[in-house]
């Protein structure tokens, strides 16, 4: 871990269920004003996913219709500190270990990138980005969603996270009884950020 709260996260979505998720997490990001620079990284069955679950169309100020209307500045703008990377770029920034990424998500992740993520398949930004955090030994955190799962899937998870990933699967808590999805899914995007070191003062604490 970074010896200061990550302050440059890379983000990356790839083509597993969990839209809702990836929403509420670039928003908690935006919101948290520790946070200066994201990289943001979309991989193109991602799109094909989001295109189902949110609602996106195409490319086109991709990380505004994600965050939604209420992130967005009176021109339609996201806020700049998220900055889009494309997957097929390999020269971004993020693929290169002399760049200072404190750490990076992967949310959600599909079982296709954890396998090239857990082989060392480094032929896209987003997977190069991971291959990246591992060597620097950076955090890395995968939001594995599939199930069931096969013994691939599993020994993937088992790989990855030998290698230094933590594989934070893509399954909500319950017992703060979560009114909405947003709320459900918020709440996961709180855990994420607080396993970084980037604890939110709005997240619901247990206290037995
Ligand atoms: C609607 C929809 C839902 C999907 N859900 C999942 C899922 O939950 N987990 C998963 O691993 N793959 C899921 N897939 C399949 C992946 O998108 C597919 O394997 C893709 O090649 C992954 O590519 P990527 O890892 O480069 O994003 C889904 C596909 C579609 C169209």
């Amino acid at each position: 871990m970074p010896n200061h709260p990550p302050q440059n996260l890379t983000v990356a979505t790839t083509g597993a269920s969990g839209g809702i998720f990836l929403r509420q997490f670039l928003q908690a990001v935006v919101l948290d004003r520790q946070i200066q620079t994201v990289n943001f990284i979309a991989s193109d069955s991602a799109l094909r996913v989001l295109a189902e679950e949110l609602g996106l169309r195409g490319r086109s100020n991709l990380v505004g219709q994600i965050l939604g209307s209420s992130m967005r500045d009176s021109r339609g703008r996201p806020p700049r500190k998220i900055r889009l990377q494309s997957n097929d770029d390999i020269g971004a920034n993020v693929a290169s270990g002399s760049y200072p990424a404190d750490a990076m998500v992967v949310v959600p992740c599909s079982v296709g990138t954890l396998a090239r993520i857990a082989h060392g398949d480094a032929s896209h930004l987003i997977e190069r980005a991971a291959d990246v955090s591992l060597k620097e030994k950076r955090p890395l955190v995968l939001c594995v969603r599939e199930t069931p799962l096969n013994k691939i899937h599993i020994r993937n998870m088992y790989r990855a996270a030998d290698a230094g990933a933590t594989v934070f699967p893509l399954i909500p808590a319950f017992y703060y009884r979560p009114a909405s999805l947003d709320e459900m899914a918020r709440e996961f995007a709180y855990r994420v950020l607080a396993h970084l070191g980037l604890p939110q003062p709005a997240a619901f604490r247990w206290k037995g």
